[in-house]
């Protein structure tokens, strides 16, 4: 067996891991939700102990479906722009382009340094359909590859939470101004979930302490983000229906209901802002 790669990875950049390994779980099984056989291959190729620091990847089905409901969307964007660009940012060891991938898209990962030698070491781009930029999603230097000419569609998964509301407005603000008529997908936390992280209350049962979230969504901020100029529709998109009682049955009836899908409890808020589209003369 060839050696396997050693991960030392901190911080925001570890939390990658939690959802890869998450999404390796679920995409082993013979019913998952998702299929990822690239996930199952990393997590496999990866010296790092995944079990000892995270448990059994109990919540493998929920991480899925959140992926699954990213993929819908990037889809939808592929059926209608063949030759479009997609640029993720953040993307940690996401497999999202092999999930999703028509032949023709090209691909943008926007990560920081430190993540992007890992990927560089994993997942090697493939110029030129998919290019890393390594540098953070707040600095400018990415759009500079950002290529709207076919379409654009801009992705966070799993990064937002991470930065202060005022990042956040301004980063929407800023690709509202420079991308205009294009959409972005992203998801957060509740202010329950954000709170608990700020407070080191977020910790696996086997010591593993999430980092903290001080990002939150709820209405209000839903409607700050309405408010932003450039912004000219914020939709929610709901989680896909899964496999079982809970994720099958229970969760997607509850989150038809806005009340009880804003507390986050059955899946976290995944949406999409469509930024206003150039005035035509
Ligand atoms: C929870 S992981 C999500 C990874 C991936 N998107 C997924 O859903 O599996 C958060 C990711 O954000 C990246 N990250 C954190 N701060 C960033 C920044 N300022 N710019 C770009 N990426 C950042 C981390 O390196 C990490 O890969």
């Amino acid at each position: 067996m060839p050696d396997r790669e050693k991960v030392a990875l901190d911080g925001v950049p570890e939390t990658l891991l939690w959802n890869l390994y998450q999404r390796a779980a679920e995409a082993g099984r013979p019913d998952a939700v998702l299929r990822d056989p690239k996930a199952v291959e990393l997590v496999d190729a990866l010296d790092y102990p995944f079990a000892d620091r995270f448990g059994a990847g109990r919540l493998g089905q929920w991480q899925a479906l959140r992926a699954r409901r990213f993929d819908q969307e990037v889809r939808r964007f592929l059926d209608e722009h063949p030759d479009g660009q997609v640029v993720a940012l953040g993307e940690g060891l996401e497999t999202q382009f092999w999930r999703v991938d028509n032949g023709r898209v090209r691909w943008l990962t926007v990560e920081l340094p430190e993540t992007a030698e890992l990927r560089a070491r994993l997942l090697p781009d493939d110029p030129p359909r998919r290019r890393t930029v390594a540098c953070s999603a707040l600095e400018e230097e990415w759009t500079r590859h950002a290529d709207p000419a076919n379409g654009l569609l801009l992705s966070a998964q799993g990064l937002l939470m991470y930065f202060e509301p005022d990042q956040v407005h301004r980063l929407l603000a800023w690709c509202a101004e420079r991308f205009p008529g294009a959409t972005m997908i992203f998801d957060g936390v509740p202010p329950w979930f954000s709170r608990r992280t700020l407070e080191g209350r977020m910790t696996t049962a086997q010591g593993y302490q999430a980092p903290p979230m001080p990002w939150a969504v709820d209405a209000a901020e839903k409607a700050r983000i309405r408010a932003l100029d450039g912004v000219a529709e914020l939709r929610d998109l709901r989680p896909p229906r899964g496999r079982g009682p809970l994720y099958g049955a229970l969760f997607p009836l509850l989150n038809r209901l806005r009340p009880i899908r804003e507390l986050g409890v059955t899946g976290l808020p995944i949406m999409a802002v469509r930024f206003a589209a150039p005035a035509h003369a």
